[in-house]
């Protein structure tokens, strides 16, 4: 297909809470093709927090609230008093983070039962004043966006959801284009995107089974957005990112073959090791061959082979193996 005449697309790496960590970011912004990254959510329940925590969760704050490949991360709050949320943003925006990203989408019970999430869908005021109050707080060189899904149990107010969250003064908004009770289930209703109002013109940002440039271009067709936020398929495929954005500047790009992965699983296993105790990295890499598994056959194979590891020497035993290199 000759894709010469279609405008590059923005691409974002989603938050994702346990996965989308600051070692992973580091991968696959590497890797290349993202614009800018989210942390997981930083749940704001009852105190403004300790700047350690934010530290935590994004480590790039140390380094200006980049990547060591130069792209920005913004902190994700998740919470429902907005006064709190505002002082939290206020501490965040101290840090220097390069942006505040709102989490309305959450389905977690903890965290809906603490009115935090998803569960804010069901009143489309206060998401209205949760951003606001963010934004008003928060100084205007630091974007303020906001992430929501269709709705609850159903869609019926996805445009005051959508109308809330933009009039409120935020400066982009990203749609996971199913309700709460949808989960995680395909398909994703990217026509409702095209419902959206948007009198204040600002960037919607499409998000939800993305899994190939092809997905890519249904996903433009039909919800008419130019800006995607990736997640699931990014960790399938590390090179997702870069893929669609040679596809669709008709620019030849190689592929990842299973041998750059598996180098990129031996770095994630030491880098996570390097930052927690190496014990603590051996979840985290099963977690991802389970999401590789999918784009790389050689990945289910390996994952039947670990998934009984509990020592980290034996893990990286087993890595080097995949890596066809002995074990250091
Ligand atoms: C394991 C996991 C953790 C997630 N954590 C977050 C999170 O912390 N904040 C958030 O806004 N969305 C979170 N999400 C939702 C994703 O950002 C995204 O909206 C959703 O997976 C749909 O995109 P996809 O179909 O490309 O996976 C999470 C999703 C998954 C699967």
């Amino acid at each position: 297909m000759n894709t010469s005449s279609i405008s590059p697309p923005r691409l974002l790496l989603a938050p994702m809470e346990g996965v989308m960590e600051s070692v992973m970011r580091d991968m696959l912004t590497r890797v290349g093709g993202y614009e800018r990254c989210t942390t997981e959510f930083v749940r704001v329940s009852s105190t403004v927090l300790p700047a350690k925590v934010f530290y935590r969760l994004c480590p790039e704050l140390k380094a200006d609230g980049r990547t060591p490949s130069g792209i920005p991360v913004y902190v994700q709050l998740l919470g429902s008093d907005p006064d709190l949320m505002a002082a939290n943003a206020r501490v965040v925006a101290g840090l220097g983070a390069p942006g505040i990203d709102l989490n309305f989408g959450c389905p977690a019970k903890t965290v809906n039962k603490s009115r935090g999430g998803a569960t804010l869908l069901r009143t489309p005021e206060t998401i209205y004043d949760i951003c606001k109050a963010v934004r008003d707080a928060t100084p205007h060189t630091t974007p303020v966006t906001a992430k929501v899904r269709l709705g609850f149990d159903d869609d019926a107010l996805f445009s005051r959801i959508a109308d809330g969250a933009i009039n409120s003064g935020i400066d982009e908004l990203t749609v996971h284009a199913r309700t709460k009770t949808q989960a995680y289930r395909p398909p994703a209703y990217w026509h409702r995107l095209r419902d959206i109002g948007n009198d204040r013109n600002i960037p919607i940002i499409a998000n939800g089974e993305i899994w190939t440039p092809t997905d890519l271009l249904d996903c433009r067709r039909q919800s008419g957005c130019n800006a995607f936020m990736l997640a699931r398929g990014a960790l399938c495929r590390p090179d997702l990112g870069r893929a669609i954005a040679a596809y669709c500047s008709d620019t030849p790009q190689m592929p990842l073959e299973w041998q750059d992965i598996a180098e990129l699983l031996v770095y994630f296993f030491e880098a996570n090791g390097a930052l927690y105790q190496r014990k603590y990295a051996i979840n985290p890499l099963k977690q991802w061959l389970v999401y590789l598994q999918y784009c790389y056959p050689q990945a289910a194979a390996l994952f039947a082979q670990v998934k009984r590891i509990r020592d980290p020497d034996d893990m990286l035993g087993a890595l080097s193996k995949a890596l066809n290199q002995p074990a250091a």
